[in-house]
Formats: structure tokens, C-alpha cells, sequence
């Protein structure tokens, strides 16, 4: 079952593209080590789980190598009959997995808001299934919808997909020249194109320094807009690239210059991190007690969002240690993280190098209300 699918994707949205196999997709955001030419491609990405690289496994437009997969899913420890939600479909990987896991009376709810990863849902015929057109952010109301307030898991999986990256219409990448979208979900929202087209100088720096952590996010912006006030608005993946690289002067070895700007063209243009910001809070209020959130980030600015609140909810230090209260009058932790961040083995790394940068946190809903 699909719910929430408000227009239907269209041909071209849909359609696979053969990917170059050489395309790399997403990748280390924000890893500074030196990277081969094909892995950093994607850097702009930060977001990596996708399809391998041209070192190892040939890509397609429409295939993705999940990442983490059996390590997330039995952070999750499946209660047979209980209520899961992947929050980030994808193309399935760990929603199929956890299936596997689930009785007869289980449910999985997953979301995505991309229109492609709602077509691919529908190979799974599963009555225990349901997939919802939506960002996760409106996780808590779309289950409401549904008359469920509690569940037993739930699985964030962040970033974009293979098939996002490697299809160039979707303006995600440098690679190729294409219109400069970058929506996740293309049925609403404005594209990067647009959002260049409106912005001011002094935004555009700040959103390229905070989400692309680069240096010389002041340059990149001033040429943007120089562009854009001399009648040649940006509205390529190719000309940003082009323009990028004539205002960037220093950049990793091996890496494109526009690397850092389309990563946080995409963060911006997506909202990436006010979403999770925004679901945390919900996940903690949708978990039955000793329901398990596991999370997979790609990069720092993802992660430390996911581990401060983690943290916030586990811990009761926030008061200082003379504080005259009892322990037992101390606000008491919701949440429990559970073991070290989990990475991808040695193995999966070789066999998919673009998980290389993914981290797993896993935490426990406590019984305090
Ligand atoms: C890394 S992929 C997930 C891959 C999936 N775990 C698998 O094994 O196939 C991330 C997916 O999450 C979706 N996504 C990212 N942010 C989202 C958000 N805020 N709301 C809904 N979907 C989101 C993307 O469209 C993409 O399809």
C-alpha cells in the first residue's frame, strides 16, 4: 500500500539512465583525506551509501548497495509482532531486511520523498507494508493519520541514494551537465537553481561555509551572484561547476573545487538538517519503552545532531553535581545509547567504498514517560 502520493512521477523522473561506469554518486562529505578522482566525485554528496564506484561494482540508475545493512537491522532487535518505520526507503534495502525479521502480525511503515523510491516500493506486495509519500519530518503526523502512536523501531538511513546521484537529471552531480534541481522530492520545494536565483550574496556564503564547511564560501558566493547580475544566471550543474572553479583557489587533492558547494546546495535545497532536527523529538515521543532508534549518518553535521540529542536525552548531568536535589528528583534519561558507533567492516568498505564514511547510532527508549 502507498499513501500520500500527491502527483505521479513522470516518465522522465523515472526513467533509468545508464550511468557511466565510472560514476562515483555520493560520497564522504565531509572526509578530507586524499580521495582517488572517482571516490571524490561524490563528496558533494556526503551521503555515500550508494552504489559502488567504478573500483568494484558497476552501477546503475536505479540500484543501490545498502549500506550497514544487517548491523542496523539488529540494532533494531525485531520484536516479531511489533510496529517498525524505515524513515528512508530508499530503494529497500533495509526495509526488505527487516520484513525478513517481522511475524505475521508485524508492521513496517516506511517513508520517502522521493517519487522514484515510491515507484520501487511497489515491488514489495506485503500486506504488513505500507509505504508513505512524505518527508520523515511529518512522521508523527502521517502515523497519527494512521491511528498509530507508538512503535518499536525506528531506522533513519540519511542522505541520498545511487539512483538519486546517478541519475543526471536530478542536477545532484558535477558529473554531469544538467538542470541544477537537487530536490530530493521534486514535486515540491524550490530547486538550487531557483534558490540561486533569489538569494543574496551574504546567505549564499553563509549557507556554502555552514553546510559545505569551505573556505572560500565567500569568493564562491560573490562569483555566483557576479554571474547571476551579469545576465548568465546559474541554472546548470555546468555552470556552477565552471564558476565554482574559477573562485575556488585551493582545494583537496583529487577533488572537484565545486565538491563542497553542491554538498551544501543540497543540504540547503533540501532541508537535510532542520529534517532531522525537526524528527528526533519525534522519534523519542513515537517509541514504546525499549524501542530502538538507529540511525546512520554520512557526515559530522548529520551525526553531531543525532549524538547531541542522544545525549541530551540520556543524560541527567546537566545540573551541577552540588545541586541540592535528591537522585531521585533528577529528570530521568528517556533515552539509553546503546554500544559505540558501529562503522562499516574493513569488507564492506572494500566491496562498497562509498559506506565508508557511515556511522551508526543506536539508542533505547527507557520507561519514563
Ligand atoms: C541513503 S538512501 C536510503 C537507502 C535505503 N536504506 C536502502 O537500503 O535502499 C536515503 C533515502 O532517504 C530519502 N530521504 C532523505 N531525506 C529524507 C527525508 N527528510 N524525508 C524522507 N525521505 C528522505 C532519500 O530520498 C533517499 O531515497
Amino acid at each position: 500500500m502507498i499513501k500520500g502520493v500527491k502527483s505521479a512521477p513522470t516518465k522522465a523522473s523515472l526513467s533509468a539512465k545508464k550511468a557511466s561506469p565510472k560514476s562515483a554518486s555520493s560520497n564522504d562529505a565531509l572526509m578530507l583525506e586524499k580521495q582517488t578522482p572517482e571516490v571524490s566525485e561524490l563528496i558533494s554528496n556526503s551521503n555515500q551509501n550508494l552504489v559502488s564506484d567504478s573500483s568494484s561494482e558497476s552501477s546503475s540508475t536505479n540500484s543501490h548497495v545498502t549500506v550497514l545493512l544487517d548491523e542496523a537491522v539488529q540494532a533494531l532487535a525485531i520484536k516479531p509482532e511489533g510496529i517498525y518505520v524505515d524513515g528512508t526507503f530508499g530503494r529497500g534495502g533495509h526495509s526488505k531486511k527487516i520484513l525478513e525479521q517481522l511475524g505475521a502480525n508485524g508492521r513496517l511503515i516506511a517513508f520517502d520523498r522521493d517519487l522514484s523510491a515510491i515507484e520501487s516500493s511497489k515491488a514489495i506486495a506485503d500486506p504488513r507494508f505500507v509505504m508513505v509519500h512524505s518527508h520523515f519530518a511529518g512522521m508523527k503526523a502521517e502515523l497519527a493519520d494512521m491511528g498509530i502512536t507508538k512503535v518499536d523501531g525506528i531506522l533513519l538511513d540519511l542522505g541520498i541514494s545511487s539512483p538519486q546521484i546517478d541519475e543526471a537529471s536530478r542536477g545532484f552531480s558535477f558529473r554531469y551537465d544538467a538542470p541544477l534541481d537537487m530536490r530530493m522530492d521534486q514535486s515540491s520545494g524550490k530547486t538550487a537553481a531557483e534558490f540561486l536565483a533569489n538569494t543574496t550574496e551574504q546567505a549564499l556564503a553563509e549557507v556554502i561555509k555552514n553546510y559545505g564547511e569551505e573556505r572560500f564560501a565567500k569568493q564562491i558566493a560573490r562569483a555566483i551572484i557576479t554571474e547571476r547580475n551579469d545576465g548568465r544566471a546559474i541554472t546548470t550543474t555546468g555552470q556552477l561547476t565552471k564558476v565554482v572553479a574559477g573562485a575556488v583557489t585551493r582545494f583537496e587533492p583529487g577533488q572537484n573545487p565545486a565538491t563542497r558547494t553542491f554538498q551544501a546546495l543540497r543540504i540547503h535545497v533540501n532541508q537535510e538538517l532542520e529534517e532531522l532536527a525537526l524528527t528526533m523529538p519525534q522519534c523519542l515521543a513515537l517509541l514504546a519503552p525499549q524501542g530502538r532508534l538507529a540511525v546512520i549518518s554520512f557526515h559530522s553535521l548529520e551525526d553531531r545532531i543525532v549524538k547531541q540529542f542522544v545525549r541530551d536525552q540520556a543524560n541527567r548531568d546537566d545540573l551541577p553535581s552540588n545541586f541540592p536535589v535528591r537522585a531521585s528528583e533528577l529528570p530521568q534519561p528517556k533515552l539509553q545509547g546503546i554500544g559505540k558507533t558501529i562503522k562499516p567492516s574493513a569488507k564492506e568498505v572494500k566491496r562498497n567504498p562509498r559506506s565508508r564514511s557511515a556511522v551508526l547510532r543506536v539508542a533505547e527508549r527507557t520507561n519514563v514517560a
